[in-house]
């Protein structure tokens, strides 16, 4: 109603400008707001919302401005917010509770600093190491990504409507855009409509249906040959028209001059605007020349006014819901109460103990302080801020700053944990960096060699660094980098026992630690909490429960190794059933696979069966498994449960994720799960394109991990054909 009166009032000038985003941290954009009658800025820091907003709010109509932000890991780019472990980092909680409660914080800090929307989450399934921002992904499992992304928008959007503490979220790359060849960022995508349909679109779907997401962002990238920024089936049909998308279509960055000056689909600007706009795109984040080259289209006659109409509509029901236009315009939580309190770091120390995944361990964990009097700490990552934090963190390259003083004041690194806890455990504390991620020439090897002759305990703290990750930097080779694996030797050479906390972006090719590293801790990039949580880990005041997202390949060339694959490479008969086929120079398995994680406690699967075993159309299926925890501390178990078609019309993935359960049990305790997979879940996508259940044999797995020797299997039949 208000946003049809609005429009109605709206020179053509208005709308137009309405659909444009600039950029508010570079050029002189920000003095273009009256001229072009801008509708959003991005990347809006300090003072400067609430000043464009006071300027928006004295233009002819006082449309307000809405500002988006790139506030992916907590509202980073302020440096009072907190700051929270990446996406990846996070995920390995399997904790929707605490994605919910992340973005609840994210969202109150980031309305503090007078901003309104968030470029996240990211629904990019990461299913190549070699990508640089794997980071921001949670994981390699599309049905995992969906369950984890709907909590976190809903915490984003808040439980009811907008208020003063929510803001708008953004379900982003649209989509596939993971999946580029090569791991190469932004590069051509060669997936298959049926593939989209199977893997890529479902999370997004949730994100609208499910979580009511507010906006999608579109990829960079083309598919089978059609820029996403162009393709009106993926942004018009499928998120409008049949998801029933409430919200609106962002380009990402320069998209849409890139058709005509990186894509080469469009032979001019004119020609990419026109395109953009037809496709169902609502607004055109940082091309400038959209504005004019758009009031020409009109006045030409190529597009109809009813097309920008329905844009703009879109853009400005939000501005409404968020009550931007009546006593939300200039409202903002006090920031002294909100910006990164006591309450809200407590939550980013939660997620960065819950995101530590126990890789290995042969008993050196948790450390007996009784036998640990010398503790040599090393590695590049051991005292370093910006590697704890990752990328788009106020360190990061988006926001042109690269010093480590950024959140300096929350970071606890593995250095400062270490000789906090030297005051209370009677270690002496010994620290060498010995090697750099990116340097090749630093190191201390010699010194090492000799340090740790002397300990009785290494800690090595490796991965890369924000150099190493992120757009642009994507990887051809995943081996430590620089001296860090010659540092490693050379402990390995003073014969100490050596533990490694990894903290890297993302998964790195790292078999000589999984061969001689006496235990492994996996914190991806763990958050400013990070150090603190891996002293935990290693003395045993936290018990880990993290599980991995994301497979380790053991070689770049082995890659892809997603858990989730298919047979047919000369598979053999049994090839089903543990997945036999490879490469004749690699082992078949990944380093550690999807949804492997250790514990100090002993988890035993003492029995798992399913409620019924004939599953009639529109049947949910019941599994029941009794869990019991052997070891006399406390701990958590994610119990996995997987889903196999024996036989399909078409082929499908050896095992894929349908239903999980983070359980925390007490030393001792002994409890029946129940974990419900609703009928839809055992869906294909057939080869018409249809989303259909097919009758016949499925194999439910459930267990402790992706791996074959870690899951019971228990079959189920399914009566009819059920079309969805
Ligand atoms: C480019 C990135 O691809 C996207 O994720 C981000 O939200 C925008 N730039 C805005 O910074």
């Amino acid at each position: 109603m208000r946003v049809q009166d609005l429009l109605g009032r709206m020179t053509v000038e208005e709308k137009v400008g309405q659909l444009m985003q600039l950029p508010a941290h570079f050029g002189d954009y920000t003095d273009k707001l009256e001229e072009w009658h801008i509708g959003s800025f991005l990347h809006c820091t300090g003072d400067n919302a609430v000043n464009l907003q006071r300027r928006a709010a004295e233009t002819r109509l006082g449309i307000p401005l809405i500002f988006g932000i790139d506030a992916i890991h907590g509202h980073c780019f302020d440096n009072d917010s907190t700051v929270f472990p990446t996406q990846l980092s996070a995920s390995s909680s399997w904790d929707k509770d605490l994605m919910y409660r992340m973005a609840r914080i994210t969202a109150k800090e980031t309305r503090a600093s007078g901003l309104h929307w968030t470029f996240s989450p990211v629904l990019c399934v990461a299913r190549d190491a070699r990508w640089g921002r794997v980071n921001e992904t949670y994981g390699e499992d599309p049905w995992l990504i969906g369950e984890l992304a709907a909590e976190t928008i809903k915490g984003y959007q808040g439980p009811q409507g907008y208020d003063g503490e929510s803001i708008l979220a953004c379900a982003k790359h649209y989509v596939a855009y993971g999946e580029t060849l090569g791991g190469r960022d932004s590069y051509e995508c060669d997936t298959s409509r049926r593939k989209l349909l199977s893997l890529f679109l479902p999370p997004f779907e949730k994100a609208v249906k499910e979580a009511n997401v507010a906006s999608l962002m579109t990829g960079y990238h083309a598919i089978d040959g059609i820029p996403c920024t162009v393709d009106k089936w993926l942004l018009t049909d499928v998120a409008k028209t049949q998801w029933g998308l409430d919200g609106f279509v962002v380009t990402d960055w320069e998209n849409v001059r890139s058709l005509h000056t990186k894509q080469y689909v469009c032979a001019d600007e004119k020609e990419a605007c026109l395109r953009s706009l037809l496709a169902g795109n609502d607004m055109m984040m940082s091309t400038p020349e959209f504005y004019p080259l758009t009031l020409e289209l009109i006045a030409e006659g190529r597009v109809d006014m009813s097309v920008v109409d329905e844009a703009v509509a879109r853009v400005l029901k939000k501005k409404f819901e968020l009550g931007l236009f009546d006593e939300m315009r200039f409202f903002a939580p006090d920031r002294s109460s909100t910006m990164g309190i006591q309450s809200h770091l407590n939550v980013s120390l939660e997620a960065s103990l819950k995101s530590m995944v126990l890789l290995q361990n042969n008993g050196i964990l948790p450390i007996d302080p009784n036998r640990t009097r010398k503790v040599l700490l090393i590695g590049p990552n051991a005292d370093d801020v910006i590697a704890q934090l990752g990328d788009w963190s106020f360190g990061s390259m988006q926001a042109g700053a690269t010093n480590d003083t950024y959140h300096r004041d929350q970071t606890v690194t593995v250095l400062q944990a270490l000789r906090n806890a030297a005051q209370s455990y009677p270690f002496a504390l010994e620290y060498i960096k010995g090697a750099d991620c990116v340097d090749d020439g630093f190191s201390e090897i010699v010194q090492i060699e000799a340090a740790a002759a002397t300990a009785d305990l290494v800690i090595a703290c490796v991965g890369d660094t924000l150099a190493q990750n992120g757009e642009f930097h994507d990887r051809a080779d995943l081996t430590l980098s620089g001296q860090q694996q010659a540092m490693l030797e050379a402990v390995k050479r003073a014969n100490a026992p050596l533990v490694v906390a990894f903290i890297a972006s993302k998964p790195l090719t790292i078999p000589w630690i999984a061969e001689n590293a006496d235990a492994l801790i996996c914190g991806f990039n763990p958050g400013p909490f990070g150090g603190e949580a891996v002293k935990q880990v290693l003395f045993g005041e936290y018990n880990p429960g993290g599980k991995l997202t994301v497979s380790f390949p053991v070689h770049v060339g082995q890659i892809p190794v997603y858990y989730n694959k298919y047979t047919g490479w000369h598979a053999q008969n049994s090839a089903r059933l543990n997945g036999e086929e490879r490469y004749i120079d690699m082992p078949k398995d990944p380093l550690f696979s999807f949804g492997y994680g250790l514990s100090y406690s002993t988890f035993n699967y003492l029995s798992a069966q399913v409620q019924s075993d004939v599953i009639e159309p529109m049947q949910d299926v019941v599994v029941m498994v009794t869990l019991e925890n052997d070891s006399d501390r406390d701990g958590t178990e994610i119990v996995q449960v997987y889903l196999r078609d024996l036989y399909s019309s078409v082929t499908t993935p050896i095992k894929r994720l349908c239903g999980f359960e983070r359980v925390e049990l007490a030393a001792g305790e002994r409890r029946e799960i129940r974990i419900t997979i609703p009928f839809e879940q055992l869906a294909l996508i057939d080869a018409n394109l249809n989303k259909v259940v097919e009758a016949g044999e499925f194999h439910v797995m459930v267990g402790a991990s992706s791996r074959d020797e870690a899951l019971v299997t228990l079959p189920i039949r399914v009566t009819h054909d059920t079309a969805l």
